[in-house]
């Protein structure tokens, strides 16, 4: 085995820091230390300004020279310090902008450092041009900046403010402190966040189990493809769902793909040395196990160099989160478990690595698919679509409720919408509505794209198959033609493709994720099972 390819020296819970408690332990690089320990023993163990951060909000002023308001946390901390902090900050400058924060040290010995995050207009709600609730937004944003700010001071432990909405407030800190420095010998600081105050403490754990599920997809997401093969990906999601009675993981080796006829999943496997993985889970959260399931499926590609027609260097290590799909998907199935979410849900994952070898697709080659449909391949890269042709036509096999994948599938989705939105195709309105609205609430937006016949004819009207894996119009609406593709593997009423590629990192664009990949859209994803929990219509 080459160095490269070893496993990491430390193994799975130890390098999640995703996995590690939120609860009442603080950790540091350190040993791990109370939130309560004295100022003292802090001090001494040499974090710099000792004590706990806290992180307060603030509206804007409704009129733009009006007094800014603070929230009901900020209020009762200022009563406590005499008003100093109110004095103190007419005098430090102009109204704190949305999203920006200013720190003031030594007002109060249990907080020596607070900081205020501008939380914007405070009857900010849902925008119906955004397509989502600003109010929620504002606070994502701003509570990440400030615990941020307590970080990058090397402040372990951090009390933020709920800002009238906790599960908000908790996504913002724990989403916004997160960062993959797993393979660095020097990393920052773990800073815990926890709730200021006792109110709203059930929604504020929603909210971490909400930011850890889409952490975790951000973790599979960012390591390099030699941590995270077919078997490893399978072992992490193995190890999440292990405490949990009610779910079951499968996973099935080649021997077993084959069996089940998946032609084209394999063909795309055959080019690399890692052996692909078909991953199935079921979550049985539902009143009877037999109740019909919603089904998840997800590209599991952990490394796609385009194979025979093969990707330019510059920018190919980003494919190292080309199993995107399968990450968003297993993560919201783990953090449906952690909310004993009461439906059933099982997912799919079809793992495999697109590479170039002397047993690779060559472009021309025609593949069998476990309906029998025959694809021409006529572009190696457009390998997603080969691999969820199968997964797609095995996962009728349950019954389901619904049926929704998820994908990076296409660039081409990205020169679409970009980062603003997953591309949502789907045959049902039902489905479309679940998604959106769930949207709305978790700030990771989803705009509907067409599944028009037109684009079903650019891939069946196919020289050698039955169809091709590329439109005959080869870039033109690249999108739909790949969407037009997976239709020809679906009979279901209800099914709906997101195509993830233009939201899979950040650079910016999200102001409470730090750069890097996204973990997009995990939390929609749970919303949306969450909805479907509560919803009669269609359980079948
Ligand atoms: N994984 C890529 C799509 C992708 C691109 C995801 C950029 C995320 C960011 C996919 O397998 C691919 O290469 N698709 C081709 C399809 C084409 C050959 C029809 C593409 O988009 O160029
Ligand atoms: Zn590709
Ligand atoms: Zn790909």
């Amino acid at each position: 085995m080459r160095s490269w390819a070893r496993p990491p020296a430390r193994r799975a819970a130890m390098l999640l820091p995703w996995a590690r408690g939120l609860g009442a332990r603080c950790l540091s690089r350190q040993l791990p230390l109370a939130c309560g320990a004295p100022l003292r023993e802090r001090a001494a163990r040499g974090h710099g300004a000792g004590g706990k951060g806290l992180v307060l909000g603030i509206y804007s002023s409704e009129k733009d020279e009006g007094p800014a308001q603070f929230t009901s946390a900020g209020d009762a901390f200022d009563r406590l310090v005499s008003g100093k902090l109110r004095e103190l900050l007419a005098v430090c400058g102009p109204p704190l902008k949305k999203g920006k924060t200013r720190i003031f040290h030594g007002l109060h010995q249990d907080f020596p450092s607070v900081v205020v995050v501008g939380l914007g207009k405070k009857n900010a709600g849902v925008n119906d041009q955004e397509n989502w609730d600003e109010g929620k937004e504002n606070i994502r944003a701003a509570v990440a900046a400030g615990c941020r700010h307590i970080q990058d001071l090397e402040i372990p432990c951090v009390e933020v403010d709920p800002c009238g909405d906790a599960q908000a407030a908790a996504e913002g800190s724990v989403l916004g402190l997160h960062e993959y420095n797993e393979l660095k010998q020097k990393k920052k600081l773990v800073v815990t966040p926890q709730l200021h105050g006792s109110a709203e403490s059930e929604a504020w754990q929603k909210g971490v189990i909400y930011a850890e599920g889409q952490n975790l997809a951000r973790y599979l997401m960012e390591a390099p493809a030699n941590y995270i093969t077919p078997i490893k990906f399978a072992e992490q999601i193995e190890q999440k769902l292990r405490s949990f009675s009610n779910v079951k993981v499968h996973i099935r080796p080649e021997s077993w793909i084959a069996t089940h006829q998946m032609g084209a999943f394999l063909s795309v496997a055959k080019g690399s040395a890692e052996p692909p993985i078909f991953l199935e889970i079921h979550y049985l959260g539902g009143a009877n196990t037999n109740d019909s399931p919603l089904v998840f499926v997800g590209k599991g590609v952990t490394f796609d160099s385009g194979g025979i027609s093969l990707k330019p260097s510059s920018g190919m290590d980003a494919m190292r989160a080309d199993m995107g799909g399968a990450a968003t998907i297993c993560s919201a199935i783990v953090t449906a478990a952690a909310l004993n979410l009461p439906l059933n849900i099982i997912g799919l994952a079809p793992l495999c690595e697109n590479m170039p070898s002397g047993k690779a697709n060559k472009p021309g080659d025609v593949v069998r698919a476990k309906n029998g449909k025959t694809i021409q391949v006529d572009n190696t890269d457009a390998e997603g679509r080969l691999l969820l042709a199968d997964a797609l036509c095995y996962a009728h096999n349950f019954n389901a409720r619904a049926i929704v994948n998820a994908a990076t599938l296409t660039g081409a989705m990205d020169v679409a919408l970009g980062s603003a939105a997953t591309g949502v195709f789907t045959n049902s309105s039902w489905l479309w509505t679940h998604l959106y609205e769930a949207s709305i609430l978790t700030g990771d937006r989803v705009w509907r794209m067409p599944l028009f016949e037109h684009y079903t004819k650019q891939v069946t009207d196919c020289p050698l198959a039955d169809l091709s894996n590329i439109g005959k119009y080869s870039r033109a609406g690249g999108a739909c033609t790949a969407a037009a593709f997976l239709k020809e593997f679906v009979t279901a009423s209800h099914w709906a493709h997101l195509d993830i590629a233009g939201v899979m990192s950040n650079k910016d664009e999200v102001p409470y994720l730090r750069k890097g990949m996204a973990g997009r859209p995990t939390r929609t994803l749970v919303e949306f099972a969450a909805r479907l929990s509560q919803d009669s219509h269609n359980t079948k």
